[in-house]
């Protein structure tokens, strides 16, 4: 093994045992989704916008997102942060909303919880660049307060376009407000986690862990975040 996956999987708290009788060192790893249709005068603002979103393609969803005024999170942003990765990727990670570290860059997970995410990526031999990582919401709330339902609601449908348009293999949900946003439901995360589930009206399989800035604050649950990861490894290569 890479002996800086046995630092990725140490980030994540994951023991890694070599069983005593192999002579070799391969250690045994346990634990184991353009045009506005302006006839459609009756519809809601955001119902109009999710009909054009229906066409648009990555680079085109991309402009409408880093012009959009949806909610009023648009006076207090500095940028959206749209989302980063390969737009190919079998895998989404999908968080809460950018922090002021996102704000700035404009770019997801690049605080702290960014730095654990990258790490648990790199346990489960994937990179940045292999994966696709986006947020509930594309503007940081103020004060990173918890996203408001009508702020939500806002930026669904670009949550959406961008899944249709990724059509990921497996989605797996970082924290509370990932998974009952895209699940629909106000469950508690820990009855949410270490299951599978499926996104709205799609096959695609999703799975729901602790958000990376809880592991911070709360490393003794590391080893179930690990497990839901290779549960969603396990059910990409089902
Ligand atoms: N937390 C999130 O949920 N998303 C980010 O992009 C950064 C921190």
């Amino acid at each position: 093994m890479n002996p800086n996956r046995l630092k990725y999987l140490d980030a994540m708290g994951i023991q890694v045992y070599v069983p005593r009788l192999r002579t070799d060192t391969t250690p045994v790893e346990v634990m184991a989704s353009d045009q506005v249709d302006t006839s459609e005068v009756s519809l809601s603002k955001s119902e109009s916008l999710e009909i054009s979103l229906d066409r648009m393609d990555w680079l085109q969803l991309r402009e409408r997102v880093s012009g959009c005024t949806q909610c009023s999170l648009a006076e207090s942003r500095t940028q959206t942060v749209f989302g980063t990765g390969n737009e190919n990727a079998d895998w989404l990670f999908i968080g809460e909303a950018p922090g002021q570290d996102e704000d700035r860059q404009g770019e997801p997970f690049v605080g702290r919880a960014g730095q654990l995410l990258n790490n648990m990526l790199l346990a489960l031999g994937l990179s940045r660049e292999h994966v696709f990582i986006a947020n509930i919401l594309k503007c940081r709330p103020p004060k990173n307060r918890d996203p408001k339902p009508e702020e939500s609601k806002s930026c669904k449908p670009y949550l959406r376009r961008q899944i249709e348009l990724l059509q990921p293999r497996i989605i797996v949900a970082l924290g509370r407000i990932a998974a009952q946003n895209l699940l629909e439901t106000e469950t508690p995360i820990g009855k949410l986690r270490g299951r599978a589930h499926r996104y709205a009206d799609t096959n695609i399989p999703l799975v729901v862990t602790y958000h990376p800035a809880y592991l911070l604050r709360s490393p003794k649950e590391k080893s179930k975040s690990w497990q839901d990861l290779v549960m969603a490894k396990q059910m990409i290569n089902d």
